[in-house]
Formats: structure tokens, sequence, C-alpha cells
């Protein structure tokens, strides 16, 4: 392995070419370029979004996606448009427009701030409680399954999701590197044995929902990705063309494969980069206690203690708002995208892109760019709103991408992180534990980027200090 670091060295000195604010160096087979301006993250995310909206294929993503049978993953084509617009239509039955996702979140919000009174007043980590809930509201998103703290299932379930994301992040040689895997590979094997284990549970869940499928509402994900499966393949046989499929790709259509990917990309995706969104905003909330008590004071004004927070509340908490926009940018989760390629030869900046080269958008440095934003190292909820205290979204916040290649479950992670962090600053104050550092604000970059696990104490806030609750099955669950 240190020959291997020295040889990635040379290959990086020796090929690296800096053309201004864009570099781009020999990676393995490819050109690998590095984009570092919101101006050619515009050319290559909007205005040429087309054409550079491939993605490479990996080995790690390759066995994780059963060969691109995911959103994620898979290259640019006919039959990805399909799959997408699929996704996106199913995503939109339960989100905008329905409270049925509203209930669901507002569930595991219920659940969590159980979890967290149960601390009483001790030091504790947030991590595990905050994957609990978000993993459950995917949970019962895609397959209607809502779990109990313990559930042997939701165990297995935040096993193998947060073993595969461990392995992905270590797996970054074999991607440059591909012939390593012929090598003994303790991280490969890991990520095969977690896909098993997700396939096996998933496989299951598809096969009872394809027996219990009735026409009309779909229940869940699972069943209106099943409905939009039937309705290609009707269509393929009444010898309609699928929407926009082409000749070739027109026979394989949605396949079973692609229903099953599609549920485990929602895990993939949804869970590990909300959730931890979720923990840097705490952690910021404990350096900055005073934006806090803000949150809190505009939540009173507007909620007040009597109901949770809901949807409709947004528009009237825009400092809110603002700060789960100001973490968004001050520690984007995912701070270079996912990689894209470029499907033909393209040019960004007029500096000529071959095809096939591999194109990173930095959006940690444009998140940090002094043009656009003003001490970009502050933490400064206040830039999301204009003179007036009403909202401004500057064109350079991309946390979610932007274009062909967009987070597809952008509005979900928006009502989630909205509902959680609302729901949990009525309640809560959150300190840090006595005797105990603040958090490291720096972060570790894995699949995402995350903070390193701290520990921060709970206090139930004034009016919500003898409040009863209860859960079915469980009976009172706070009780003063
Ligand atoms: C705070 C939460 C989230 C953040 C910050 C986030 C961010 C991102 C980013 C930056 C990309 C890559 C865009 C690109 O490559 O240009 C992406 C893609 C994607 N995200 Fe999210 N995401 C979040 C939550 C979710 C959730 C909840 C889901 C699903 C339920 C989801 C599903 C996806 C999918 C399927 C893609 C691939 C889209 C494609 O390649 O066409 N994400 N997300």
């Amino acid at each position: 392995s240190v020959c291997l670091s020295v040889c990635l060295c040379l290959c990086l000195c020796l090929c690296l070419c800096l053309y201004g604010p864009l570099y781009a160096l020999y990676l393995g087979p490819h050109y690998t370029v590095v984009v570092n301006t919101y101006q050619h993250a515009r050319e290559v995310l909007l205005q040429r979004g087309k054409e550079f909206a491939g993605r490479p294929k990996m080995l790690t993503t390759e066995l994780l996606t059963r060969g691109g049978k995911d959103i994620a993953f898979s290259d640019y084509s006919p039959l990805w448009k399909t799959h997408r617009r699929l996704v996106h239509n199913s995503f939109t039955l339960f989100g905008e427009g329905t409270t049925k996702l509203q209930s669901i979140v507002l569930e595991a919000v219920e659940a969590l701030c159980c979890d967290l009174q149960a601390s009483r007043g001790q030091a504790i980590d947030p991590d595990p409680p905050l994957m609990r809930a978000v993993t459950n509201v995917v949970c019962t998103l895609v397959f209607s399954s809502t779990y109990q703290h313990g559930d042997p299932e939701l165990t297995t379930v935040m096993e193998y999701n947060d073993g595969i994301v461990q392995t992905i992040a270590r797996g970054g040689l074999v991607d440059i590197f591909p012939w390593l895997r012929f090598l003994p590979n303790q991280t490969l094997t890991t990520l095969t044995e977690c896909i098993a284990i997700r396939d096996q549970l998933l496989s299951k869940k598809l096969e009872e929902h394809k027996v219990s499928l009735i026409g009309g509402e779909p229940r869940d994900l699972l069943d209106a990705l099943l409905q939009g499966q039937t309705r290609i393949k009707h269509n393929q046989g009444s010898g309609v063309r699928g929407q926009g499929l082409g000749v070739e790709q027109e026979e394989e259509g949605i396949s079973d494969d692609h229903v099953l990917m599609t549920a485990a990309e929602v895990f993939g995706a949804g869970v590990e980069t909300t959730s931890t969104t979720l923990l840097w905003v705490l952690a910021f909330l404990l350096h900055h206690p005073q934006v806090q008590e803000r949150v809190q004071k505009e939540l009173d004004e507007v909620v007040g203690c009597g109901r949770s927070p809901d949807v409709s509340d947004r528009t009237h908490l825009p400092y809110l708002d603002s700060v789960i926009n100001e973490v968004m940018r001050i520690r984007p989760v995912s701070p270079i995208l996912i990689p894209h390629t470029a499907l033909t030869h393209s040019s960004i900046g007029g500096h000529s892109i071959c095809k096939g080269s591999r194109v990173l958008v930095n959006m940690w440095a444009i998140h940090h760019d002094p043009e656009h934003w003003d001490q970009p190292e502050d933490f400064r909820p206040e830039r999301f709103l204009d003179d007036k205290g009403l909202r401004f979204t500057p064109s350079c916040f991309m946390p979610f991408g932007a274009g062909p290649r967009v987070c597809v479950g952008e509005s979900l992670a928006r009502l989630e992180l909205f509902l959680f962090v609302s729901g949990l600053l009525q309640r809560f104050s959150f300190s840090p534990a006595p005797g105990v550092s603040l958090p490291d604000l720096e972060g570790r970059l894995g699949v995402v980027l995350q903070p390193l696990r701290y520990t921060l104490t709970v206090t139930p806030r004034p009016g919500w200090e003898g409040v009863k609750g209860e859960r079915e099955g469980e009976g009172v669950w706070w009780k003063e």
C-alpha cells in the first residue's frame, strides 16, 4: 500500500494541470476535472447539464446497484430518464400536495422526542437516536413498516446501511485501480455481505407487496413503483412507446431489479445525508446558543406550544429556514456532489474537455468562495434573509446540486429537515454536556461529510416539562 500511495502521489504530481480555478488530473485511465467556481459549476450542471450528466462506472457502485439499475449511479440514457421520472412522480404522490409524508415524519419526530426525553438531562450522543428516526421515516415511506426502538428488523436495516456506507467510503482505491479486486480485500468482502443482507430483506418486502398490491392509491413507494412498472409494461404491450424509451431499451423497461435498487437507494441516499445534516445543525447550535434562542423565539411566536409545527408554518419561520440553509452551506454533506462524466466532447470555461472525463464539482469551494459569500467561514444564518427579514437564496447555494442530476429527494429532505428541527427546538434546548468540549466543526469526509461524534444535554423547554404523550403499545411515554 505504501508503493500504491507513492504511485498515486507521483501520478497526481506529474499529471496535475492547473487552469486557474479549474484543475485537471490524470487518475487511473481517466481525466478528472475539478470545478471550483460557481461560474463553471453553472456550465457543468445547468447550461451544458445534459453533456455532463453521465456517471462513471465504478466497481463498488456497480456491485451496489446491480450494474447501474438505480438512479444515482446509472448512466444518462432514455431508460434512466423514465426511471427517474417514475421515482420523482412516486415521491410527489407522498410529498408535495399530500399530508401523508408529513404524518410519517411527524410520527418519527414524536418518537425521537421520546428517546431524547428519556435521557433525563444525562449527556447523550445524538447520532443513534437521529439515525433511528430518519431510518424509520424511510422504512415507512418505502415499505410501510414503522419500528419500535430495538426492533431486530430495524437494527438489521441500520447495520447493513452503516456497513455499506463505511465500506463505500473506504473503497476508493479499488475504484481507481479496479485490478485491486483480485487481491484479498476485506472492504469488498464486507460490502458484498451487507449487500446480500440488504437484498434479502428488500426482496422479501417486494414479494409481499406484489402479493398484496391492489389498484388505487399506493400505500408506499414500493406500491407506487410497482404500479408505474405495470403501466410502462402495459404501454409496451399495447405498442405505445414508453415515455422517451429508445428502441433497444424499450424491451427492457423498468425491471424488478430497478424497483429493488430504487428502494435500496432511498436508504443509501436518504438516510446518511439527512441525519448528518441534522447532526451538523445541532453541532452549530451548541456553538451558537444565541441562534438557538432566536429560532425558539420565532417558533414560540408563530406556533406556540399547543400543537406541533407543520409544513403550513414554514413560510412564517424564515429564520429557522435560514439556519438550515446556513448549515448546508457551511458544511455541505456532499461536498463534491456525485462524480459526473462528460457524455460528449465539451468545454468548461473555454477549456476543452474530452468525452469520458470525470467532472467533480467542488461545492465546498463554491459555498466558501469569498467572491460570493461575505466572511464565508463565519456561521451567519442572516445571509439567507433580505433586509426585510424575508427569505433570500443566493443562486450559488446548491447543496442538492442542480440540473438534470439534481437530488431526487430534495423536497423530501427539506420537509424532513424542517419538521425535525422545528419539532426538536419547540420542545427542547440543547447545550454542551458539562465538562465536555464543544463539538469539533471540521468534520471527517466519508461517503458524506460528517461531524466527529459528540455529546450534548437535552433540556425540556418551559411548558414542555410535564407534558404526557402516548405511543401505540407503549402507554404513557413521558411522565413527570
Ligand atoms: C439533506 C439531505 C440531502 C442532501 C444534502 C442531498 C444531496 C444530494 C446531492 C448533492 C446529489 C448529487 C447531485 C449531483 O450529482 O449533481 C444528490 C443526488 C441524489 N439524491 Fe440526494 N440529498 C439529500 C437527501 C436525499 C434523499 C432523502 C433522497 C431520497 C429519498 C435522495 C436521493 C438522491 C438520488 C436518487 C440522487 C441521484 C440523482 C441522479 O443522479 O439523478 N437524496 N443528493
